[in-house]
């Protein structure tokens, strides 16, 4: 594999291989030196040209941990404001001898765009309101981690899906894993055509709580939404919003979601977001391991279609609470070298 653009360029066989090489890297994270040299001499661009805190800090720290150097694209500051097109500032950037771009993008289709105007790596990180493939991959690594598997497990994604690329991403992941996923929310916040999505949908947040393993709530997407669709946040809260009485419902096994920025107060109450189940940071710490894991296959030893590449792949742990098999070594750094 080349690019990472959609969730669907996976089947469950090469998800699961991202999620069993992420937990290897989320051990490389716990070192005292949190780093490996597997991607030394690699460039990797980080053209963000929408906003983002996580997703772009994520995988920063990700391509740094693998050793490649880094390069922080700063669209708002760039000739694209002087101007010049998409295309022209991807290919100047791309003459410049790189390797892959980790690309956001307000627009659907961006990094699709860009995968034919340059031979690097395309790796999506959020293009308008299509797909955001790692966010899925993390959100799956996550859900795996304190659950065993996602086989079979109630999951509900609740809120704005109609803008949602995280909803459009992880009702595929959730769903190639084999989780059944019920999406909840107002009609106005469903997208045309919902009744083709492998999902269930639900009007009423309050007929589904008690029976989930994963409460996944989404961001009010304001900045893609117009007006008219959403009385008000209020509103919005009292119908939708997991708040504490809501959360009381839930089992204690269950899983609290948000993919960030969260709107505290509005998705989610602020003493929920800080309830024990609620594993939102958790989401965040994983997306590093994630990302090493989804930079590590496209650009280093062992790629999916790169056969002559020396690397053996380690095998597939499917379940995290099985131990490794001892004959296996299970520290990247004895396939991909020493820490650096
Ligand atoms: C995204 O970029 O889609 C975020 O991770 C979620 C959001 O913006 O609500």
């Amino acid at each position: 594999m080349k690019h990472l653009l959609d969730i669907d360029d996976l089947d469950a066989d090469a998800l699961l291989d991202l999620l069993d090489l992420a937990e290897d890297f989320a051990e490389v994270q716990k070192r005292d030196v949190p780093k490996v040299p597997a991607l030394r001499g690699r460039t990797v661009v980080l053209a963000f040209f929408e906003e983002s805190t996580r997703t772009r800090t994520s995988f920063d720290l990700a391509a740094r941990r693998l050793s490649a150097d880094v390069v922080n694209f700063a669209a708002a500051s760039s000739s694209l404001k002087k101007g010049e097109s998409l295309r022209d500032t991807i290919e100047t950037i791309a003459a410049m001898g790189i390797d892959a771009v980790v690309v956001r993008h307000a627009s659907s289709g961006a990094p699709l765009q860009i995968t034919g105007w340059t031979d690097v790596s395309v790796v999506n990180a959020g293009d308008g309101w299509h797909q955001h493939p790692t966010q899925a991959l993390l959100d799956c690594f996550t859900i795996r981690r304190h659950l065993g598997s996602l086989e079979g497990k109630r999951i509900a994604i609740c809120g704005d899906i109609k803008h949602s690329r995280v909803a459009r991403s992880n009702i595929a992941a959730f769903t190639k894993l084999g989780a059944e996923v019920t999406v909840v929310a107002p009609g106005t916040l469903l997208p045309p055509g919902i009744e083709n999505w492998p999902v269930r949908v639900e009007r009423r947040l309050d007929r589904v709580l008690a029976d989930l393993d994963v409460a996944y709530f989404l961001r009010i997407q304001h900045e893609r939404m117009n007006p008219a669709l959403l009385p008000s946040d209020r509103e919005f809260r009292l119908l939708y919003g997991l708040t504490v009485e809501r959360a009381a419902q839930l089992s204690g096994r269950a899983l609290i979601m948000h993919p960030g920025p969260m709107n505290r107060g509005v998705e989610v109450d602020a003493e929920v977001a800080d309830d024990p189940r609620a594993v939102i940071l958790d989401q965040v710490t994983n997306g590093v391991a994630v990302r090493m894991a989804v930079l590590f296959r496209l650009l280093g030893p062992g790629r999916f279609d790169d056969e002559s590449a020396g690397s053996p792949d380690p095998p597939r742990r499917t379940d995290p609470s099985t131990p490794p098999d001892p004959t296996t070594p299970a520290d990247p750094t004895t396939r991909v070298g020493a820490p650096a």
